[in-house]
């Protein structure tokens, strides 16, 4: 290992800093009055979340850090405008209470859920444009920046998509609060979180014997103390995305009355990509300056002096919750580099968060063109987690999955055995593979044994 790790990051932070740094993965607009305009009016509209949320959920992410709880993250891929109705969201809200459940009662501790939703619109790109028969157009880019069809007039970003944006964020984000504080997530009535395709399925039949079990074990805690137990009807979601699309971040970022610093009020948990994880990098220098918790994406090509230097910028004081280290090595990578990341962290007494992200370093594609995930491999990647943290003297913290409500095929295994000749029969996503509602449930069951093991 080299030895340069001073404390990186000299020069005073600004809402616009990154502007000086390399900027990676970001929209051509190719009229800059328009773009300049669409961010005057985004930087005048309300916040998404508030600070108040943004320093609870701090605070239990640095529960997180300590082992108390454990963090619970999922969604889309890429949201979609056209996916913004009440079915998918409360379908995915569905999926991550239930999965939620099977965690808090079968590892016995309190979890923090966060989803992938309300603003994850923009996708990273291998290349800035995309040629098919001889046309060149720039990449699809997300909702946020494009449309997908191959059409220049799809293709060239708009910055109106970015107040689209805006506004299916907003409306994702509103029905989802007055969801859970409108007793959805009561545990009194798990009816409501039926998922109406799967009714019958295996893994909803298990689940369902788990609500009895706890239903009874408070009904019990009721009689026995002779009083009811509040605080059933409720839970907390927060959202998070992909932190890319650096303009928009920066007209979401200000500062808040009676509070020090710069908040991110467009999501609660922003994360910088894998593809703009680098130091030098305009992600890393916007989300350096904010007083959010923030997730970074690490994998095998991470080194050790890259983890260092990322983590002391990103979070100088060393604040328990302040960074998640979300990893994806893909199941067959974990073992060889896991281990000295560990090291690495602990040598340098850094405060993180290990959260396993066991989708993107197990992408793979099938002889007839599907981009998809195996079960048993986004299983094993979590298994081996568990065990290469224990046996370093470290602990998981949390796992990053993209999945969905809705019943798709996209990854391949799982409790009905999806094989490559079933991929076409609900191939929906914008992106990458989503696990569907009962592989989600299933992998929440496995998680739980890996836990305890
Ligand atoms: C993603 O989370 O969808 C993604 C693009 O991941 P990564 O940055 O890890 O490749
Ligand atoms: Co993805």
């Amino acid at each position: 290992m080299k030895t340069l790790h001073t404390t990186p990051q000299i020069e005073p932070w600004k809402l616009d800093s990154w502007k000086d740094k390399a900027i990676r993965q970001q929209a051509t607009y190719p009229d800059e009055k328009h773009l300049n305009q669409t961010l005057a009016k985004l930087s005048s509209l309300p916040p998404l979340v508030t600070s108040w949320e943004i320093k609870r959920l701090k605070k239990y992410l640095a529960e997180v850090s300590r082992g108390e709880r454990f963090l619970i993250q999922g969604g889309d891929c890429a949201e979609s405008f056209a996916d913004c109705n009440s079915s998918i969201i409360s379908n995915r809200l569905k999926v991550l209470i239930q999965m939620s459940l099977v965690l808090i009662h079968g590892c016995q501790t309190p979890v923090v859920r966060v989803g992938r939703f309300a603003g994850q619109y923009a996708k990273p790109r291998s290349a800035d444009m995309e040629t098919r028969d001889g046309v060149s157009l720039p990449s699809f880019r997300g909702d946020i920046v494009n449309e997908n069809a191959f059409t220049e007039a799809a293709r060239i970003p708009n910055p109106d998509k970015m107040l689209e944006a805006y506004h299916h964020s907003a409306m994702t984000m509103n029905f989802i609060r007055a969801l859970v504080a409108g007793g959805f997530a009561d545990i009194r009535h798990p009816e409501y979180w039926d998922i109406e395709w799967a009714k019958h399925s295996k893994n909803a039949e298990k689940f369902h014997k788990l609500v009895a079990e706890i239903k009874d074990s408070v009904n019990f805690a009721e009689v026995l103390v002779g009083t009811k137990v509040h605080n059933l009807s409720s839970v907390e979601f927060f959202s998070a995305h992909e932190a890319l699309h650096l303009h928009f971040e920066q007209a979401l970022t200000r500062t808040v009355p009676r509070a020090e610093g710069y908040f991110n009020l467009g999501a609660h948990f922003p994360w910088i990509g894998l593809r703009t994880n680098q130091l030098d990098s305009a992600h890393v220098e916007m989300m350096r300056g904010i007083e959010n918790p923030v997730g970074v994406k690490i994998g095998k090509e991470t080194d050790d002096d890259h983890l260092i230097d990322l983590c002391r910028t990103l979070n100088p004081h060393n604040e328990p919750g302040k960074v998640t280290l979300i990893h994806r090595f893909g199941a067959s990578n974990i073992e060889s580099n896991l281990p000295r990341l560990i090291k690495t962290a602990k040598k340098a007494d850094l405060d993180v968060i290990w959260c396993a992200d066991p989708m993107h370093g197990n992408t793979e594609s099938t002889s007839n063109g599907y981009k998809t995930r195996r079960f048993e491999n986004i299983s094993k990647e979590i298994e081996l987690s568990f065990k290469v943290h224990k046996e370093n003297g470290s602990h998981l913290g949390g796992v990053h999955l993209e999945l969905t409500g809705e019943n798709v095929t996209e990854c391949l295994g799982g409790a009905r055995s999806l094989q490559e000749a079933d991929l076409s029969k609900a191939y929906t996503t914008q992106v990458d593979p989503r696990l569907n509602y009962e592989q989600a449930l299933e992998l929440a069951f496995s998680i739980k044994d890996f836990y305890h093991q």
